[in-house]
């Protein structure tokens, strides 16, 4: 998704901004701007394309000048193209804005700004807002931003700067995430900390409707009346490291191997020393000894990869805890009636914690007086912000669209949250639910087996990498995996791939299995081995390849499957923490072997702020 980066003190503001820009390119782009305040003019630079189309343009001017702005846009209004590019500017060129977001009454201002004799030059909601401040513009233009504000419906993050007021950016934003970063010498601003890290570690997540200057070494925050104000001000504690590939050829694959530390991390400190979980985070919220002994319903939304771990958690949290879950898509969830109460738990489930959807759906269930907690890998999001508590899967920064480790900690987290409603619940004994604990803190050293499997997956990626069509199947805990197999090898590699309940195979799919088609079964033992093994007999019956995910030791299936990856065997609804990673790797090489860009696919952004 769209991002945003500024920069004022006493450096050239160029190299910083496009330095910014490269590190945000994860977010997923279509075209590229920069603004440079250079002493009495702006120099607007923009580009559709990737961040080399914009620097090639930028090497034969130069643009000098201690203050500027850079955006990756991501396309919603209007197709990638220069005009569309942010920055825009207002009417007589005097201030450059960049937006992340979505203006849902563009049409009716820019009607109204058109009929006081603005022209526009794009197609964008973005160049509405440059208009409209700048036709606020009175000689301040904080207050130009400030009296914007209210007229705009929408999510939005926006930065501005103005050549009448040099050295200064304007920020501010509503349902989308801004970050702001401070330093003796220079402020900056950013749509996202990593943006920031490698200047500053001091940092403030700017709040809803509030608006930020930024002078070199000074910012200042109110709220739309112009009150002194604040945002959430933290310290970064994670190291640029994180967030760089660290010797692999993509964050993906780096993404895939941090998992054994990712899960580690996840479960440390989680228990007391009678081996009771202790999740103090929840305390704040939905306290563990009062509400949610009397949860009697459990709602889980999100989208994407985490929906599938959110089907996982169903299982658990129904199996473990013994109460009733319903799972799912939060774009769905926000617009039907669920029935929700103070007793009803609501899990909201979010990498990033700035999913639109999965906000937009956390504020309903707020609204009606439901809990909800937060399961999210980033400190201080707006979706951890706004739950009644929080559950840090603590995997670290994730760079590459395609969700790995976050997956696989969310996971490891929705569990333990599950053990510990069962725990409070009275529904398992301690000694089981210390049992249960004990197993997932052999996760890790599992995972690397898995992991070490990785030439043996590579081979079978280029023996599959010539099909067009995949099918993926499961039963119980290998449902949601075979759904995110699939949507992992859709997304990276571009092929067509599906995942289906096996049983339903017979009932419409079966028709699509034409012969050699590959077919990925999850087919790991438990109470419904013999059940997918059936399913598996009923493809290959109709001429499918079939690769099967199996637990070791389980000699049986090669004479079920054509190939066979094997993971150690585990408590059944703990196998999709390992199950998942033989598909990701599997994933990474196909389209590694199609010559596709793994970590910035096409037409997809890391974080979806919009609707
Ligand atoms: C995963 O590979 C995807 N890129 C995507 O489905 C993602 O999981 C989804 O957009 C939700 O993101 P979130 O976890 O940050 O809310």
């Amino acid at each position: 998704m769209c991002g945003i980066i500024g920069y004022t003190g006493p450096d050239q503001a160029l190299p910083i901004v496009l330095a910014g820009l490269q590190t945000l390119e994860y977010r997923g782009y279509d075209s590229a701007g920069v603004a440079i305040d250079g002493h009495g003019a702006l120099a607007v630079v923009k580009r559709a394309g990737k961040l080399a189309n914009l620097r090639a343009e930028l090497d034969q001017i130069q643009l000098a000048g201690t203050c500027g702005l850079g955006h990756t846009r991501w396309a919603t209004h209007g197709e990638p193209n220069d005009p569309n590019s942010h920055p825009h500017v207002d009417a007589g060129s005097s201030l450059a804005l960049v937006h992340n977001g979505i203006i849902e009454n563009h049409a009716e201002l820019k009607a109204e700004l058109a009929a006081a004799g603005h022209t526009f030059t794009s197609d964008t909601d973005t160049e509405v807002i440059a208009h409209l401040v700048g036709s606020l513009h009175d000689g301040d233009l904080a207050a130009a931003v400030r009296a914007a504000l209210p007229r705009l419906t929408g999510q939005f993050a926006v930065a501005v700067m103005d050549h009448r007021d040099p050295g200064t950016l304007v920020a501010a934003r509503r349902n989308a995430p801004l970050v702001l970063g401070h330093r003796d010498d220079a402020s900056l601003l950013s749509s996202d900390v990593a943006g920031l890290i490698a200047h500053t570690r001091d940092v403030e997540a700017l709040l809803d409707d509030q608006v930020a200057v930024l002078a070199p070494g000074a910012v200042t925050v109110t709220d739309l009346d112009g009150n002194p104000a604040q945002g959430h001000r933290y310290t970064v504690d994670w190291d640029i490291a994180a967030a760089e590939k660290g010797g692999y050829e993509h964050f993906m694959l780096k993404e895939i191997h941090e998992q054994p530390a990712a899960v580690r991390d996840t479960l440390i400190g989680r228990t007391d020393a009678e081996g009771r979980i202790v999740l103090d985070e929840l305390r704040g919220g939905p306290d563990a000894a009062q509400d949610l002994r009397h949860v009697d319903k459990v709602y889980v939304v999100a989208c994407g990869t985490s929906y599938h771990s959110g089907m996982v958690a169903k299982y658990a949290i129904e199996h473990w805890a013994g109460i009733g879950v319903e799972v799912e898509i939060a774009s769905e969830f926000r617009y039907r009636d669920p029935i929700l109460n103070p007793h009803t738990l609501v899990v909201t489930i979010s990498q990033s914690g700035e999913t639109a959807d999965t906000l937009a759906a956390a504020e309903h269930a707020l609204a009606q007086r439901a809990k909800v907690v937060a399961v999210t890998n980033v400190v201080g999001s707006s979706l951890a912000r706004m739950a009644d508590a929080v559950l840090y899967t603590r995997a670290g920064p994730e760079i590459a669209v395609a969700s790995t480790k976050a997956f696989t900690t969310q996971i490891v987290a929705l569990d333990v949250l599950a053990l510990y409603l069962a725990q409070e619940r009275r529904a398992l004994f301690p000694d089981e639910c210390r049992d249960h604990l004990a197993r997932m803190e052999a996760l890790p050293a599992l995972i690397e087996q898995v992991l070490g499997q990785e030439a043996a997956i590579a081979d079978l990626a280029h023996t599959f990498a010539g099909a067009d069509y995949f099918m993926f199947i499961g039963r119980h805990v290998g449902l949601p995996i075979a759904l995110e197999g699939a949507l992992k090898l859709k997304e990276i590699s571009y092929l067509h791939a599906e995942g289906f309940p096996a049983a339903e195979m017979k009932h419409g799919p079966i028709a699509l299995i034409g012969a050699g088609g590959p077919v990925v079964a999850l087919a790991t033992r438990g109470h419904v081995w013999s059940k997918i093994t059936s399913n598996i007999a009923e493809v290959k019956a109709r001429g499918a390849v079939v690769l099967a995910i199996a637990t070791e030791g389980d000699t049986e299936i090669k004479a079920h499957a054509d190939h066979v990856v094997y993971v150690p065997e585990v408590l059944e609804l703990l196998y999709p923490v390992l199950t998942v990673v033989p598909l990701q790797l599997l994933s990474y090489y196909i389209a590694l072997a199609l010559g596709c860009d793994v970590d910035q696919p096409r037409n997809l952004a890391k974080t979806v702020t919009v609707e």
